[in-house]
């Protein structure tokens, strides 16, 4: 991306949760009738839409390698990637959605993502079934942990609603990540 204006993270050293490891403006909060203290609120929002950047990437790496997996298992990961990016954009919906009942901003563009994914970024060179299960399993675990973590955070704020939306999707990406891997667990 074109405005990028921090580095993206090295291998292996993802940043975590802190909306302050990004630059994060803070952003606008509607006045609700909600009842989660405004406090609580705004720390959840941004916690959220730092989770809605990693997913959102996850999302387009999923594509990626459904797009360009090659080799005698094309037809089963092709379509497995594929499923995993429905249920990822799922996510980013649940994830973006729950922002905006807090009285946030979703921050879901390119450019967003593109600054504040704490993924490591998809190689673009990759051609075997086994090189994209490789790469996808690392993303699905890195979001994963990610989500945990959040969960987590969810529950030091007492919001139990966004504790529960973080909950339904860790237990969707290890079921992912499970289909995944499986495919390098049969030797
Ligand atoms: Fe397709």
């Amino acid at each position: 991306m074109a405005h990028t204006t921090a580095p993206r993270r090295e291998q292996g050293a993802p940043a975590l949760g802190n909306a302050e490891s990004r630059s994060t403006p803070p952003t606008k909060v509607y006045p609700t009738k909600n009842d989660l203290p405004e406090a609580s609120r705004r720390e959840a929002i941004a916690l959220l839409n730092q989770r809605l950047a990693d997913c959102i990437d996850l999302q387009t790496q999923s594509k990626q390698a459904h797009w360009n997996v090659k080799g005698p298992s094309f037809i089963a990961l092709h379509k497995l990637f594929d499923e995993i990016n429905a249920a990822v954009a799922e996510y980013a919906d649940l994830l973006a959605e729950r922002v905006v009942q807090l009285g946030g901003i979703a921050e879901g563009t390119v450019g967003v993502v593109a600054e504040r994914s704490t993924l490591v970024d998809y190689p673009i060179g990759l051609s075997t079934g086994a090189e994209h299960v490789a790469a996808l399993s690392d993303a699905l675990a890195m979001f994963g942990r990610t989500v945990r973590v959040g969960i987590e955070e969810m529950n030091e704020l007492e919001d139990a609603g966004s504790a529960d939306i973080l909950t339904e999707i860790s237990r969707g990406v290890d079921k992912w990540l499970w289909f995944v891997e499986a495919h390098q667990q049969g030797a």
